[in-house]
Parts: C-alpha cells; sequence; structure tokens
C-alpha cells in the first residue's frame, strides 16, 4: 500500500479514549489515567506480559454471541449461529463456543484438530474450503462432521469415495454463488460470479444443473445451501438480495429435482466499526434483515422456512479484541508524517499493510487525555509497508508509553506470522478484574522447533 495515498486530511479529534464508542471492547473504562478492560489494568498487564499482546474482552465476547443468538431465534427460532473460526481462534475460544451454543465454520485441518482437540462436538461443525485436500477431507469425514461444504465437482467425487471408504454417508451443502456484488474490498468479495469460490448460479445455470451430479453421488447426502458474499458489509441490502437469490434457489431446486431440501447458510460478512465514525448495522439489524429477507422470499416462492444458519466471524470477535505495544523510536519528518516504531507490526496485524484497514488508537497509560497529535504507527519490519495505523490521532506519544490498538479481534492473530523471527504474541482473556493467558507467547525456541 502507498502511504502517500491515506487520509492526509486527519485532524486531531481531541476526543479522549471512552469518546470512541462503538469502537471499545464494552467493559473499556478509564481510571486514572489508564486504560482498563474486564477490570483489568492494560498498562500493568502490558507490563507483566511484555508487549505485543492480543487481549479479549471476555464478557464483550461473551456478550456477542448471546446477542447473536437471541437476534435470530427470537425472530427465527430454527436457527442457529456459526462461528468462522478464521477470524480468530484458540482453545479457549473453542471452549467459549461450546459453552454459549454456537456452531463452528472450520476451513482447514488445524481448524478441526483444534476443536476435536477441545472435546468440541464435530456434528457442530461445517467444514468449508475451496480446495480442502484429501487428509482434510479425510479426517473431518471419520471425525463426523456435521456438514461439509462442497465447492466444486471434483470435491465431489473426492468425499463420496473417501466417505465410500469410510462406510460412511457425509451430510454435505453445496456453496453457490449468488452473483450478489457485495460493496467492500476487492480481496474479500466472494458473491459475485468471478469467484473462485463455489458453484456459480449464472454461466447457463451451472450450479442447478450440477445438483444432478451432486444427486447421482453414493455416499453423500445434499442437506441445503451455502452462500458467503463477502466480508466487512455494512449495506444490508447485498445479504437482502443474497437471501432472495438463494431462496428461489432452493425452491426451483426443491420444485424441480423433486426434493425437500430444509437448510440454508448464508455465510457471515456482518462489518463492524474499526473507526470511531463508523456506523455498521447491529446484529439486530442484521438478524432483522436476513430472517425477513428469507420469511418474505419463502412466501413469494411458496418454500417452507428452511433452518437458517449465519457465519459471522468479525462482528463476534473484533470489537473485544485489542492489541498493546510499547514505543520503542518516535522519527519526526517534518511536513511528511511522525513515525512512531512499536514493538510488532505486520507480524501481529498485516490487515492494514493487506487492505489499508484503518485502526483508532490510544496510549492506555494516557487514556483521558485527548488525542492531539497525528501519528502513523509503524512496526519493527523490514518493510515502509509495516503500517499498522496511519496518520490517526493519539495522545501525546513518548518513547515507553503502551499503544492500546482497538479492534484487532478478527484476522490478526490468525494471519499472524513470524517475519523477522518475532514471536508471536501471547493471548490474554480479561474479566471481572481477572486477567488469564490463553496462549502463551511464542518463544525463540518454538521458532526453531520444526528445524531438523
Ligand atoms: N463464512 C465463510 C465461508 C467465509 O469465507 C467467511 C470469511 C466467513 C464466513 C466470516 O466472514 P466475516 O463475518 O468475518 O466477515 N482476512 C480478511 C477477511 C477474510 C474473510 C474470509 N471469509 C480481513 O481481515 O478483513
Amino acid at each position: 500500500m502507498s502511504l502517500a495515498a491515506s487520509d492526509r486530511s486527519k485532524q486531531p479529534d481531541n476526543r479522549t479514549t471512552m469518546e470512541l464508542g462503538k469502537v471499545l471492547p464494552k467493559t473499556a473504562e478509564v481510571h486514572d489515567g489508564h486504560l482498563f478492560i474486564g477490570g483489568v489494568d492494560m498498562v500493568e498487564l502490558a507490563k507483566q506480559q511484555g508487549t505485543a499482546l492480543y487481549v479479549f474482552d471476555q464478557a464483550d465476547l461473551e456478550d456477542r454471541m448471546r446477542t447473536f443468538r437471541s437476534a435470530f431465534e427470537s425472530r427465527y427460532p430454527n436457527s442457529g449461529i456459526i462461528f468462522a473460526s478464521k477470524a480468530f481462534q484458540n482453545k479457549e475460544m473453542v471452549r467459549l463456543l461450546a459453552q454459549e451454543g454456537l456452531y463452528m465454520d472450520s476451513s482447514g485441518g488445524g481448524e478441526l484438530a483444534c476443536a476435536l482437540a477441545c472435546g468440541y462436538d464435530p456434528k457442530n461443525v461445517f467444514l468449508h474450503g475451496n480446495n480442502k485436500t484429501e487428509r482434510e477431507l479425510r479426517e473431518a469425514i471419520e471425525a463426523g462432521v456435521g456438514r461439509i461444504i462442497i465447492d466444486s465437482r471434483i470435491e465431489l467425487a473426492r468425499i463420496s469415495r473417501i466417505a465410500g471408504e469410510l462406510g460412511v454417508v457425509q451430510p454435505i451443502y453445496m456453496r453457490i454463488t449468488p452473483g450478489v456484488e457485495a460493496d467492500t474490498h476487492d480481496y474479500i468479495i466472494t458473491g459475485s460470479e468471478d469467484s473462485k469460490f463455489g458453484f456459480t448460479i449464472g454461466m447457463d445455470d451451472f450450479a442447478f444443473r450440477c445438483v444432478a451430479d451432486v444427486l447421482a453421488a453414493p455416499h453423500v447426502e445434499l442437506k441445503g445451501f451455502h452462500c458467503h458474499i463477502g466480508s466487512q458489509i455494512f449495506d444490508l441490502s447485498s445479504f437482502r438480495e443474497a437471501a432472495f437469490i438463494m431462496v428461489e434457489f432452493m425452491a426451483r431446486v426443491n420444485r424441480e429435482y423433486g426434493l425437500a431440501l430444509d437448510e440454508l447458510d448464508l455465510g457471515g460478512g456482518l462489518g463492524i466499526a474499526y473507526k470511531a465514525e463508523d456506523n455498521p448495522p447491529s446484529i439486530d439489524d442484521f438478524a432483522e434483515m436476513t430472517t425477513t429477507a428469507v420469511r418474505d422470499a419463502c412466501a413469494q416462492f411458496g418454500l417452507p422456512l428452511p433452518r437458517l444458519y449465519v457465519e459471522p466471524g468479525r462482528s463476534l470477535v473484533a470489537n473485544p479484541g485489542v492489541t498493546l505495544y510499547t514505543i520503542g523510536i518516535m522519527k519526526t519528518l517534518p511536513d511528511i508524517r511522525k513515525y512512531v516504531a512499536i514493538d510488532g507490526g505486520m507480524s501481529d496485524n498485516i490487515r492494514t499493510a493487506l487492505y489499508g484497514a484503518s485502526y483508532e488508537p490510544v496510549i492506555a497509560n494516557k487514556a483521558d487525555q485527548p488525542r492531539t497529535e497525528i501519528i502513523t504507527l509503524c512496526g519493527k519490519h523490514c518493510e515502509s509497508g509495516d503500517v499498522v495505523v496511519v496518520d490517526m490521532p493519539i495522545q501525546t506519544p513518548e518513547v515507553g508509553d503502551i499503544v492500546c490498538v482497538f479492534c484487532t479481534g478478527a484476522y490478526c492473530y490468525t494471519m499472524s506470522s513470524t517475519y523477522n523471527g518475532q514471536p508471536r504474541p501471547a493471548i490474554v482473556f480479561v474479566k471481572d478484574g481477572e486477567a488469564r493467558v490463553v496462549t502463551r507467547r511464542e518463544t525463540y525456541e518454538d521458532l526453531m522447533a520444526r528445524d531438523l
């Protein structure tokens, strides 16, 4: 990304931490100038655990899981919430999902292995991926995952063969590409026709014709359909459009193939506030739009209401998560920008470099002060594009200050790397004044552990 392309008109906003609204984890507070989350002083925590450090507000996480469930179940009782593990996974998260009655989307062998290691019920796992390997498929079918979302005819044959070898019938969904152009970053649009994912609904009725192949395949049982139109979506009408297309497709399949499929998975994608001025739809707005769309479309096409799933990732975990860093170096380039270098960067948060993402930073030990300076928070890696925050307001920074970057709970840890031999940060869950390390910091030994 080009730093020059950033928003250089950004002005100090004079807001203090607590004025950042939706960006904050739910239990954020400021006492004596220090930022507290879950009743824990972030400055003290950074000192105890070292930085960079991922911190999750556990009460906020639990609250969002409950809100998602109740938002859907109160409007549409026959529904389920599937958490997209790609956004964030560790063993503690898997335990929380089980505790809160959420299903799990697993998109790779390691994600499934983590679920199984925690004793998570494989029947509640939905396996995704556009090129699942033979090994991943075999492990999943052997474990008895609830649904495999098939992405192609080649994969259909593979699953059918493996299930036959294992003497089981594997329940599957077909992933449909509904041709909806969601309004988001190009890299995370997935539902448009030009996509590597799924069976295209257009292209000479491709998806519809492939249903015949799925029905003819032994050892698999088609249970329903899936779509996922993209991520970080604010415009709910894209979900309505996708729901409508999917129900229409399902009704037609049921009618013309004489089936009674009754499961529909509309994927994830609900956007969140990364910046104080962002105004994403709420979980309730999302539930209202999708359930109403499904009901209306079912009424229109004469389809009984299917069991409905959605697969949120980001909207469950992004806001409860923050990253703490320590300022090591500062460099002021008059008339260009002020670089503030932290002890992490693109290794723990690649999203700014990859998507031009934007985050709100504060200084955790000056959290009651207004953010009167504009800075660029750069990392410690050997790349100019190694930035976490570009030209954003912050309190007056000094070497040794603890910086907190908000909304890093999704797609940061799971996309992290060890670039420049940087051990990955620990993960701490905070709640009711207690801090628990749930993933320890990576060590240099860990980095070398696989070298022979
Ligand atoms: N279901 C499927 C099949 C998906 O591919 C995804 C995300 C989700 C659900 C969850 O979507 P969410 O609710 O989180 O938007 N690394 C990118 C995001 C990639 C999303 C990939 N698929 C980022 O950091 O923005």
